[in-house]
């Protein structure tokens, strides 16, 4: 009998549901939730709201499209943490509900441990140990992998998150929410060297981005009093160079934790590491290090049940199940 399960991934403001069988994805789809562009950021209520009425037919498509049937499935699984708590009741209800009505076990899976362990699910995929900088709207960590659930983080943001920086940058430029994206695509073409911003001075494998993010501020604002439009008149050039800015200081600490571990194979995850600059800046650094990269498929960066349905299928292997009491957490 083939491991069948069916994961559901609702920890922010994306309703995603995918099958896996014996470890190769069969469906994962992703429903975004357009209604927070207007408000700038993710509205809780609205996405547990949205949640609501978008799981059954997520769900149900999932399914439709892997080919199978309700009764095949061997497991249901969820994001359990972190994320925004009215989200992430939504998927855990629903996995409780459907695993009790078709008696099978129920496996709730942590949603940072999903993103690094995205790698398994096409090839080439890492041996262990690997390092892993885990970059996302949350989070921003360096991980060093021992195994599929032994790691130890050894560097992390001590406030802002890498993904958190863009958006918030393309919030002072106007642009709407999500802005790394935006970010991303303006800088194409602009001159990543124009403008200087401070520069994080964080010891050991940390990070920190609110600083940039307040000189980020500042410089934008004291360029807009002298001129209006310096914003429309030089998009490219001030998005190339806050894109720049973050990425220098994500791969200074990548190099360093390489350097104090010995380890060069080096792998990227997280919604931030859709971005094409930092793609290019990993692979490029690469080749200078001597490192094996890992940069994930597009539809596995940002947040989506594909990652969830790996990691639980690593779970159910153990037989790692929760019980029916179990509740998500937000932390
Ligand atoms: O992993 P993810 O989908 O959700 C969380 O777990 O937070 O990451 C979302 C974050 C957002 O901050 C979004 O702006 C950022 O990833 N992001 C990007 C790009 N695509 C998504 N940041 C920069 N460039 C991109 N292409
Ligand atoms: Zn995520």
């Amino acid at each position: 009998m083939p491991i069948i399960i069916l994961a559901i991934e609702s920890s922010c403001d994306d309703t995603s549901a995918s099958v896996i069988s014996d470890g190769k994805i069969l469906s994962n789809l992703v429903a975004g939730q357009k209604v927070h562009e207007a408000f700038g950021g993710v509205v809780p209520e609205l996405a547990s709201r949205a949640h609501q009425a978008n799981i059954l037919p997520v769900v149900d498509l999932a399914i439709k499209n892997a080919g199978i049937s309700l009764s095949g499935l061997s497991a249901i699984a969820f994001t359990q943490s972190p994320g925004l708590i009215g989200s992430l009741m939504v998927g855990c209800s629903f996995a409780k509900s459907l695993a009790q009505s078709l008696n099978i076990p129920i496996i709730g899976v942590h949603h940072m441990h999903a993103h690094v362990l995205a790698h398994f699910i096409d090839d080439p995929k890492p041996s262990f140990p690997f390092l892993c900088l885990t970059v996302s709207g949350g989070h921003t960590q360096i991980v060093l992998m021992r195994d599929y659930f032994d790691f130890e983080i050894i560097g992390k943001t001590l406030d802002d998150a890498a993904g958190e920086a863009f958006d918030k940058a393309a919030k002072i430029l106007n642009l709407p929410y999500p802005g790394g994206p935006l970010i991303d695509k303006y800088s194409v073409g602009g001159n990543p060297h124009k403008y200087e911003f401070a520069k994080p001075d964080i010891s050991d494998l940390n990070y920190s981005f609110s600083g940039l993010k307040t000189s980020f501020l500042y410089f934008v604002r004291e360029q807009v009093k002298d001129n209006p439009n310096f914003v429309n008149e030089n998009l490219s050039d001030i998005c190339a160079s806050m894109q720049q800015s973050i990425i220098y200081h994500l791969m200074k600490k990548l190099v360093k934790a390489s350097n104090l571990t010995g380890i060069k194979q080096i792998a990227l995850a997280g919604g931030v590491s859709a971005n094409s600059a930092l793609r290019k800046a990993v692979e490029s650094e690469g080749q200078k290090q001597a490192w094996q990269t890992f940069v994930p498929a597009f539809e596995y960066c940002t947040d989506n049940a594909a990652m969830i349905a790996i990691a639980a299928h690593y779970k159910y292997l153990k037989s790692d199940f929760e019980s029916m009491e179990v509740s998500p957490s937000a932390r």
